[in-house]
């Protein structure tokens, strides 16, 4: 079979990051977390003390972008001009930035070959907010999987507990709404579902739910014959 891209799209805190490291581990693919690319991206124009209402600053700042990841025992390490920055980069400082920086079109273009870089045989699985509409518009499966704020919050609550990070849940529902809003709203490569997306609503759904329906979903478009 040639390679192909899965893509899973959707808020944050939908379960998209989970959902991509279970495929790619049962299909055998490599992991694209974009979410972590911008969140690194805005690291380092943090790092620069550049004003990140500024386009130019930022892009400025980001040119010249040195980050890799590393594979731990279960979790993927990003680096930033050769540091860890696993902390840092997970904060809901950073997220923040993230999303203010992913709103300007030139930060954007300047991202997106990093992000096809990622593919490779025999496939890629690639999770964010417009990996089926922008970054792989010719993939061949397409997720888009959302859930509630209130469930979202409660589970990035979970999240950063479990990393020993200090939360609030409630000021953790505001930022989710607040980065929604901003990434539904925004002129380019807004949030929203590919139109061949397969739309999943995951509120009241466990993981491997998620992960029977969208393997069940693969083997039905892998197996189609044209
Ligand atoms: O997925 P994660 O919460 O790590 O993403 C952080 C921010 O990066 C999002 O709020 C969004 O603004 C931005 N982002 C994006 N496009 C992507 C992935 C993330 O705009 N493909």
């Amino acid at each position: 079979m040639d390679p192909y891209v899965v893509t899973i799209d959707g808020p944050s805190g939908s379960g998209k990051g989970s959902l991509a490291l279970l495929l790619a581990r049962l299909l055998g693919f490599s992991i694209l977390d974009s979410g972590a690319i911008y969140r690194l991206a805005a690291l380092k124009a943090l790092n620069e003390n550049v004003d990140l209402q500024d386009e130019q600053h930022v892009l400025g700042a980001i040119r010249t972008l040195d980050i890799h990841f590393e594979t731990g025992d279960e979790l993927t390490i990003p680096f930033l001009d050769g540091k860890d920055v696993s902390q840092q980069v997970r904060d809901e400082k950073t997220a923040a930035a993230a999303s203010i920086v992913a709103a300007y079109p030139s930060v954007r273009t300047q991202l997106l070959a990093i992000q096809r870089d990622f593919f490779s045989p025999p496939g890629l699985v690639a999770d964010g907010r417009d990996m089926g509409t922008t970054v792989f518009p010719d993939a061949k499966i397409k997720i888009f999987l959302n859930a509630s704020s209130q469930i979202r919050a409660k589970r990035r609550y979970k999240q950063l507990i479990d990393m020993g990070l200090s939360a609030n849940i409630v000021d953790l529902q505001n930022e989710i709404e607040i980065r929604d809003e901003r990434d539904r709203s925004r002129a380019v490569s807004p949030l929203v579902p590919a139109s061949d997306a397969v739309i999943i609503d995951c509120s009241l759904m466990e993981l491997s739910q998620v992960v029977d329906l969208v393997m069940s979903h693969i083997t039905d478009i892998n197996n189609q014959r044209f």
